[in-house]
């Protein structure tokens, strides 16, 4: 039931306050400050380096995860597409971690290389939204995401549910490992506690987005752009375009721009900046004016401070609630996802069922 949506999607990407909320519950006491995790039958302290493999845009929530537990634990990670990783015979050393991410579950690579490592004696965790699902049944830590039924084609919902978890875990392994204090687990706690509030103010922004399809629909190619963990929030911002567009888009990291996809930029290749205020804006801005003198049309998502500094000259800007960098991750996620939306809708494709793309990927 669509409830009083067009589109599944749109539903997916409205629930996300409260099924983010829903997730963060069984990760979170909020009254003792504390993160909470499922009980583990092994020493998370222990763990020397972790393998994430997932899919899609389970993937991208990876590479973001990857950026957190390097930084708040300081433990290695790898990461892999599972058909890469099926096949390249990775290095697996006793006592590893291997972390799968799934919304369905049943992703035919993802499953076959949770195998593989289980075979290579990994320790096998799993963030997965389908709890009766094959890789749920077969982890030795199970990490359920609480997003309800994902029916859209394009992952919304269970994208945001993933970093919540994510960014649980990721405090969890810092603290085991002695890098966090009570003090630090108690902000982190407080950061992620105001996700689902910041997830609502970005949701405000719908209007203001839909009024602004019609400068990324004619497009023939688009760009996106971003730095550390917005750098996924990139590559996940053009394949939701691709999936429910048609439009060709590519993300990339805002510093590769001058290694060659420059050479892309005219005044018909819209380019979306992902760059909240924090500690990588000026670098990700310079990009953004390399970009701007070449004629590129620039569509800004920032937060207040960051379009004052830098909004200037840009095509458009999306104005997100300013955000602890922590959540920056699943706040931005809702204005790529709503401007594919839009987009897709202004262009009458098929928003739930995209051409040639099935829900759950079961075969190889
Ligand atoms: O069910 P999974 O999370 O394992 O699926 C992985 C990908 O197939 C999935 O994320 C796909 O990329 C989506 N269509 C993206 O919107």
């Amino acid at each position: 039931d669509k409830g009083n949506h067009r589109h599944f999607m749109q539903k997916e990407i409205y629930e996300q306050p409260v099924v983010v909320a829903q997730t963060l519950r069984s990760y979170l006491r909020r009254m003792e400050n504390e993160i909470a995790m499922p009980d583990m039958e092994f020493d998370l302290g222990a763990v020397k380096r972790i393998t994430i493999v997932a899919c899609g845009t389970s993937y991208y929530a990876g590479l973001v995860a990857k950026y957190w537990f390097e930084k708040f634990a300081r433990v290695p990670v790898d990461i892999d597409v599972a058909s890469e990783f099926r096949y390249r015979d990775p290095v697996l050393e006793a006592g590893g971690l291997a972390l799968f991410i799934s919304q369905s579950g049943e992703t035919a690579d993802t499953l076959a290389a949770l195998r593989h490592a289980k075979a290579e004696g990994q320790i096998i965790a799993v963030v997965v939204n389908v709890p009766t699902s094959s890789m749920a049944r077969e982890a030795d830590l199970l990490l359920p995401t609480h997003a309800g039924p994902e029916i859209g084609v394009a992952s919304t919902k269970a994208f945001t549910c993933q970093l919540a978890v994510l960014a649980a875990l990721a405090a969890n392994l810092a603290r085991a490992k002695g890098k966090l204090t009570t003090e630090e687990e108690a902000e982190i706690v407080w950061h992620l506690s105001e996700a689902p509030a910041a997830l609502n103010e970005a949701l405000s922004r719908d209007g203001q987005i839909e009024a602004m399809a019609h400068l990324i629909a004619p497009a023939r190619d688009v760009l996106y752009l971003g730095r550390g963990p917005d750098y996924p929030m990139a590559l996940e911002g053009a394949l939701k375009l691709k999936e429910i567009s048609y439009i060709h888009a590519e993300g990339y990291a805002a510093g590769e721009m001058k290694h060659g996809p420059i050479a892309l930029i005219d005044e018909l290749v819209p380019v979306i900046v992902i760059a909240p205020s924090g500690p990588l804006f000026e670098k990700t801005v310079s990009n953004m004016q390399e970009v701007q003198a070449r004629g590129g049309k620039v569509v800004l998502i920032s937060d207040a401070e960051g379009i004052a500094a830098a909004g200037d000259g840009c095509m458009a800007t999306i104005e997100m609630p300013k955000v602890h960098p922590l959540i920056a991750p699943l706040v931005y996620a809702v204005p790529v996802q709503l401007l594919a939306y839009h987009v897709a809708v202004a262009k009458g494709t098929d928003v739930d069922q995209p051409r040639n793309l099935a829900k759950s990927v079961t075969v190889e």
